[in-house]
Parts: structure tokens; C-alpha cells; sequence
């Protein structure tokens, strides 16, 4: 290690390449890498769900303890994809047949505030004693509510570790039944308004936003957008009454994995050679079912949850495929919406293809043959598939919100005559924009010139993590004790 390096302990509850579900498993997978030029070293704290511990090869256990929250718990230290993880072993929290949070059920866990307090508790731990292996952190960075107890406890155990909380998603906050404070190792005391209560509950995400040292988000609309009561879910006066407020700062993608040029799973091309890319197109029609229109073909990769504003499309894609569009969609979430859309792809055979499910290798095809990305959200803190669309040439459809307003630029009159367009932008998430939107997309796709000017202007957009990965370095620097 080398001297002077700035240790971070980050704390997670997903990370690639170990265990995704959403984007901020790439996120938390992407950081430490991207922060190793900036003089930053960071160690990727999660939870060792069933299988993880085999995919960090060798590891050593570098902490442990004979009881947390009802068992015994250990530390691994081990590598993945370059990353150095350490492992939260504690197979009577984590060692359960389902996903992260659901079981096999699809319900939530019911001990999930313990499973998450459990790590918020081993985090704040290991910032206090350091590892066997002599590694101690000089900052925590948790993410989201499964991480924000951290800062509470760090504040309460008074261990003088700074802390960041990065807010992925407000709408998720932790919530418990005051009933547990014990069980989660809190004191009655900070039971009240000003502090971990949330009408009537204990909200983990509250207690972060009070008690971390510095506060972010994943774009810098969000960051703004999180003041106002539309957005900021309940939690708005919590992040108005910090002082330094909550500050944005963009998620960036992965550039060894989402390159066109390189990408394993797709024809390769690029911004001087596109030709390759109709070869993907095709090979996606057919992976869906789908017949040549000569009309755009949209592409949908998403949770499917109301935040993404996919219920509008039973409205609004009849109109667009009788247009000549064509739509393929990839997701899997609620189940209303997925019979929904099942019920449109049966209704529109050869034009919708749907593909329930989570599918990593499929969606690299899609974002290399789609023309266009759908991502019609009601509230988006950062969104990546738009970020994967442009730097694939498939062209973003979004609402201006979160991340996706500070990414994408609008083909409107003006930034269409400066060549400067990059993908078709709504101002609400509503049937009649979402339509507008649509008829855009196949408007455009009409004058080929223009859209493959489109394309490239997206293509040639940097969404590296360099800029982020700077930004959160000079953050952490500042805040070192
Ligand atoms: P969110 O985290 O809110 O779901 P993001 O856009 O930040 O939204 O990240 C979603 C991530 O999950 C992206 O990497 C996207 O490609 C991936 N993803 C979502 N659904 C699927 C799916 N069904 N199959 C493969 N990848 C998916
Ligand atoms: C959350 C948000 C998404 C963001 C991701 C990673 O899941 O919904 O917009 O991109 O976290 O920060």
C-alpha cells in the first residue's frame, strides 16, 4: 500500500461483480477502481449473501465478532474484479434461499432493519478498532438506507471516523417499527422529530441524513429536486435543515464493461464505423420475435416499478408500433406491470417483444441494436441505462428529472441546428408527453441523417467515472481528520 493513500471504507448493500440488483450495485463495483488514481484506497464492505464468499477468491478473516445482532459474524478480505471486498459473514442474517432483500416469497425479509442495522453496526466496528490486517479506515462512505445507521452509531460509539452518505434513491428509507430500537442497538433517547422518528417509525435514511458528516446524491438535479416536497418523500425538511445541503454528483459508467468497441457480448463498432451496429439490430429483432418495420426499435431495460413510469406504455405504444416502431422490453418487478405488458406483447405479435426476467448479457445486445432507450421516469436520482444508450447510439427517450435531465440534451430546434442533441426529452410523465415523445422518435428516425447525427453526438459524450470519481476524492480529502 502505498504511503499517504486516503482509506475508505464503503458500505453497501449490493456491489458488481458480486450481487446486483439495481444500479447501485454498479455504483458501489465502479467506485473503487475509479477512485484509485486520486490517491483514494477503498474497500467494498457488503453483506456475504449465499455464493459471494467463492467469488473473492483466497480470503483471510481480518475481523471478527461472537455476537452480532444474534450470532456470531466474521469478516472476509478478499478480491473480485480487481476490487478488494470484504465480506460480512453472518449466515443468521444473511445465509437465506431468496435475494438480498426478498425471499423466495417476494416479501421483504422481516428481520431486514436488523440485517441492515447488522452491517451499519460492523461498519461503524471496523472504523473504530481497524482490521487484523492492520487496514483502518480514514472515512466511511455508506450507501442508501441499509448503510445510513452508520453515522449514527459512529456519533454514539464516539468514534471520530468522518462520514459520507450517498442517497441512491430517497424513496427507499429504511423504515422500522419503533418497537426495535432496542434490537438495533438505539438509544429511546434519539427516538424523537429532530432525529431517527418518521411518523411514528425509525427511519434508518433519516438518521443518516442527520448524523453523516457530508451528505450526497447521484446527479445534481436530484440534489436540487430532493428540497421540494414532490421529491424528497416525506425527508425534504430533514435535507433542508443541513447546512451544507446535500450535494450531486453524477454517477459515471463503467467503461471496461460498456464499450462498443470491446464489448464481448455484441458486433463491435464505433463512432467511425457504425455498419457493425445493423448486425446487432438484427440479431435483436430475431432474440425477440420481432419483423423488420424499417421503423425505430425502442428498447425498455428497467425494474418495473411505478418510479419508471412504464405503466404508461399499454396507452401509448399501440399508436407508436402502428406507426412503424418496434419495441422490445427486458425487466422484471411488479407483477401487475408485468402482466400488463405480457398482455401487449400478445396483443402485438412481431412489434412487442418481451423478455420477463434479469438478463445482463441480453442487455448489452439491446443497447448495442436498439435505437432508441425508453426511460419515461416519474423520479430518476441518476439512472445508467440512459448513460449505456448514449455511449451505445441508442438513443435516450427520457423525462427531464434527476440525472436524466443533467445527461441528456433535447432534440429541440435549437440544439438540433448545433448539432448538440443527444436523445428526445418530455417534461412530465404522462400519456400525452410520453405520445409526443413517441411520435418524435419516429419522426426522427424518418430523416436518417439527422438521427445518426443524433446517435453520434450521444457516442461522443464522456460519461466516464474520472470526473465523478474526482469530485468524490476531493470530497473524502477534506473531510480526513
Ligand atoms: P435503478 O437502479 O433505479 O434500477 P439504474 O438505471 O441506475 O436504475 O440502474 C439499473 C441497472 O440495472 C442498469 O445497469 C441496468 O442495465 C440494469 N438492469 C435493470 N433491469 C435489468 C434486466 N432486467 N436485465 C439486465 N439488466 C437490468
Ligand atoms: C438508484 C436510482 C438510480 C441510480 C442508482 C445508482 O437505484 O433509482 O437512478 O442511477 O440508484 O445511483
Amino acid at each position: 500500500m502505498a504511503e499517504g493513500k486516503l482509506r475508505v471504507l464503503s458500505v453497501t448493500s449490493e456491489a458488481v461483480p458480486l450481487i446486483k440488483s439495481g444500479g447501485l450495485a454498479d455504483v458501489a463495483g465502479a467506485l473503487p477502481l475509479a477512485l484509485a488514481p486520486f490517491g483514494v484506497e477503498m474497500r467494498v464492505m457488503l453483506p456475504a449473501y449465499p455464493g459471494l464468499a467463492a467469488k473473492i477468491g483466497p480470503s483471510k478473516v481480518v475481523w471478527a465478532a461472537p455476537d452480532l445482532f444474534g450470532g456470531p459474524a466474521r469478516l472476509l478480505a478478499g478480491q473480485a474484479g480487481g476490487v478488494d471486498f470484504l465480506l460480512l459473514d453472518a449466515p443468521h442474517l444473511y445465509g437465506r434461499t431468496g435475494g438480498p432483500y426478498l425471499g423466495p416469497d417476494g416479501k421483504d425479509y422481516p428481520d431486514n432493519p436488523e440485517r441492515f442495522a447488522a452491517l451499519s453496526w460492523a461498519a461503524m466496528a471496523v472504523c473504530r478498532d481497524g482490521l487484523t490486517d492492520g487496514w483502518t479506515p480514514g472515512v466511511m462512505h455508506g450507501h442508501d438506507w441499509q448503510a445510513a445507521l452508520t453515522p449514527l452509531y459512529l456519533r454514539r460509539q464516539g468514534v471520530a471516523c468522518p462520514s459520507v452518505l450517498t442517497i441512491h434513491n430517497i424513496a427507499f428509507q429504511g423504515l422500522a417499527p419503533y418497537e426495535k430500537l432496542a434490537a438495533l442497538r438505539l438509544d429511546p433517547a434519539d427516538f424523537t422529530s429532530g432525529d431517527l422518528e418518521y411518523w411514528g417509525q425509525i427511519s434508518t435514511l433519516k438518521a443518516g441524513i442527520i448524523h453523516a458528516d457530508q451528505v450526497t446524491t447521484v446527479s445534481p438535479t436530484y440534489a436540487v429536486e430532493l428540497q421540494r416536497e414532490e421529491f424528497g418523500m416525506g425527508l425534504h425538511g430533514v435535507i433542508n435543515a443541513r447546512p451544507g445541503g446535500v450535494r450531486g454528483i453524477l454517477n459515471g459508467i463503467d467503461e471496461a464493461v460498456w464499450n462498443p468497441e470491446t464489448d464481448p457480448e455484441v458486433r463491435n463498432y464505433s463512432l467511425r464505423t457504425l455498419a457493425p451496429r445493423k448486425g446487432n439490430r438484427k440479431a435483436l429483432l430475431k432474440e425477440f420475435g420481432l419483423k423488420e418495420t424499417g421503423g425505430p426499435l425502442a428498447i425498455v431495460v428497467s425494474r418495473l416499478t411505478r418510479q419508471k413510469g412504464l405503466d404508461l406504455l399499454p396507452e401509448v405504444l399501440p399508436a407508436f408500433v402502428a406507426g412503424g416502431g418496434m419495441v422490445a422490453v427486458l425487466g422484471s418487478g411488479d407483477r401487475d406491470l408485468e402482466e400488463a405488458l405480457a398482455g401487449l406483447a400478445t396483443a402485438h405479435p412481431g412489434r412487442i417483444g418481451l423478455r420477463i426476467g434479469y438478463n445482463e448479457t441480453l442487455s448489452h445486445l439491446m443497447f448495442a441494436g436498439g435505437d432508441a432507450v425508453v426511460i419515461p421516469s416519474r423520479f430518476e436520482p441518476c439512472g445508467l441505462t440512459q448513460l449505456y444508450g448514449l455511449r451505445y447510439g441508442a438513443v435516450p427517450v427520457v423525462t427531464a428529472t434527476g440525472g436524466l435531465a443533467d445527461t441528456v440534451i433535447a432534440a429541440n430546434p435549437a440544439a438540433l441546428a448545433a448539432g448538440v442533441a443527444t436523445g428526445i426529452v418530455m417534461h412530465r410523465t404522462d400519456p400525452l408527453a410520453l405520445h409526443m415523445a413517441f411520435s418524435q422518435l419516429l419522426a426522427l428516425y424518418a430523416q436518417p441523417e439527422t438521427f445518426t447525427q443524433i446517435r453520434k453526438a450521444g457516442m461522443r459524450a464522456d460519461f466516464g467515472w474520472s470526473r465523478s470519481a474526482a469530485a468524490y476524492a476531493d470530497l473524502y480529502h477534506g473531510m480526513r481528520a
